[in-house]
């Protein structure tokens, strides 16, 4: 009898994530009821994101609770449909937990078309990260022609789309990533103008002779130092665009506030936090463009895909945070 591999929440990570976090177990496969469908996942996406919904506290999403099945976004294709609107062989994406099979009343799932991208894709360029870069760049922070758009975490699932639109609309771009293969990936692969390697020890002085006129835009990833080292550099009246701090998300203890903070005063900067989420009535609008610039060979997405299996889901997603994904980190199923 075929059973579904499912992890669950054993207990409330302390710092990074660790295999006793989770209890990965083979359930029942579960049935559609009316109204529902199954889903066979076949990719599974990881997001930075994760790490922050195993916490207890407020945010803009409820916590995964203890024994709940982890959530994640994945892709697949329906097995079992006693739903209107979808029918056997569909293949589709949205919320379906770290799991091989899901059951859905259908709600957030929506379809991926193959016949545009690989399966895999509508987990990250034309998926949740691939709306963020979208949303993060040209709602929040109001790029336009000329700007100079700093962005780190460059390199990875959302970096790489926020660069790439970043020279569609004609600004200056550049990315703020780790190491030098990551770097020069940035301007040989996603025509970054500049790369900025953190690691290499001279962020402030690096950062500013790659952008002689200052920056206009900081689509902010990471957090902490390289937060600090953007801000100091910010053109009046420049808008940062709070989309992640991925260097606190396994922090014990909250590190030192960035000690730029003037500059938000002098510069009379714009400083907006915003979650992808809130953007859910204009995907239409973004999924049109963000498929067709795809389309057109204007994006490209750099994915790294394990093959591992669901067993491996936390030693790969502690990858995120050491930075041991290059482009958008997925489990194959
Ligand atoms: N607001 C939203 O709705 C939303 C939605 C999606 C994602 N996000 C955020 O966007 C950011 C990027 O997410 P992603 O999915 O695109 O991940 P990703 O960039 O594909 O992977 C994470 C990357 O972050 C970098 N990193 C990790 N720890 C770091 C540290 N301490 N210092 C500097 N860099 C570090 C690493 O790259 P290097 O090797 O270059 O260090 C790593 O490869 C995250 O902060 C995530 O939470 C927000």
């Amino acid at each position: 009898m075929t059973t579904n591999k499912v992890v669950r929440l054993a207990q409330r990570p302390r710092g990074p994530v660790k295999p006793e976090d989770f209890d990965i177990r083979d359930e029942d496969l579960p049935e559609p009821g009316d109204g529902e469908i199954r889903v066979k996942s076949s990719y599974i996406s990881l997001d930075p994101a994760m790490r922050g919904w195993m916490n207890e506290g407020k945010s803009y999403v409820p916590p995964v609770g203890i024994g709940e099945v982890m959530r994640g976004f994945a892709a697949g294709h329906v097995e079992a449909s006693r739903h209107p609107d979808f029918k056997e062989g569909d293949t589709v994406t949205g919320l379906l937990g770290v799991q091989e099979y899901a059951v859905s009343d259908g709600k957030g799932v929506s379809r991926a078309d193959t016949s545009l991208a690989p399966l895999q894709t509508w987990v990250g360029g034309l998926g949740m990260p691939g709306l963020t870069a979208y949303f993060g760049l040209l709602k929040v922070a109001e790029a336009r022609e000329g700007d100079t758009v700093v962005v780190s975490a460059a390199s990875g699932a959302v970096g790489q789309v926020v660069g790439q639109i970043g020279n569609i609309i004609g600004c200056r771009t550049v990315g703020i990533a780790g190491g030098p293969e990551k770097c020069d990936a940035l301007k040989t692969e996603f025509g970054f103008d500049a790369a900025v390697d953190y690691k290499a020890g001279n962020l402030f002085s690096d950062l500013k002779a790659a952008c002689p006129d200052g920056i206009d835009v900081d689509f902010e990833n990471v957090g902490g130092d390289i937060f600090d080292a953007v801000l100091g550099q910010m053109n009046p009246f420049g808008r940062v665009a709070v989309c992640g701090l991925i260097s606190m998300y396994n922090a014990t203890e909250l590190p030192p506030g960035p000690k730029n903070m003037r500059n938000i005063l002098v510069m009379r900067l714009r400083v907006q936090g915003f979650i992808v989420f809130d953007f859910i009535k204009h995907y239409g609008e973004a999924m049109q463009a963000l498929g067709g610039w795809y389309k057109d060979g204007k994006l490209k997405f750099k994915e790294d895909i394990r093959e591992g299996g669901i067993e491996t889901f936390p030693a790969v997603l502690s990858e995120l945070y050491t930075g041991g994904n290059f482009g958008k980190l997925i489990l194959k199923v």
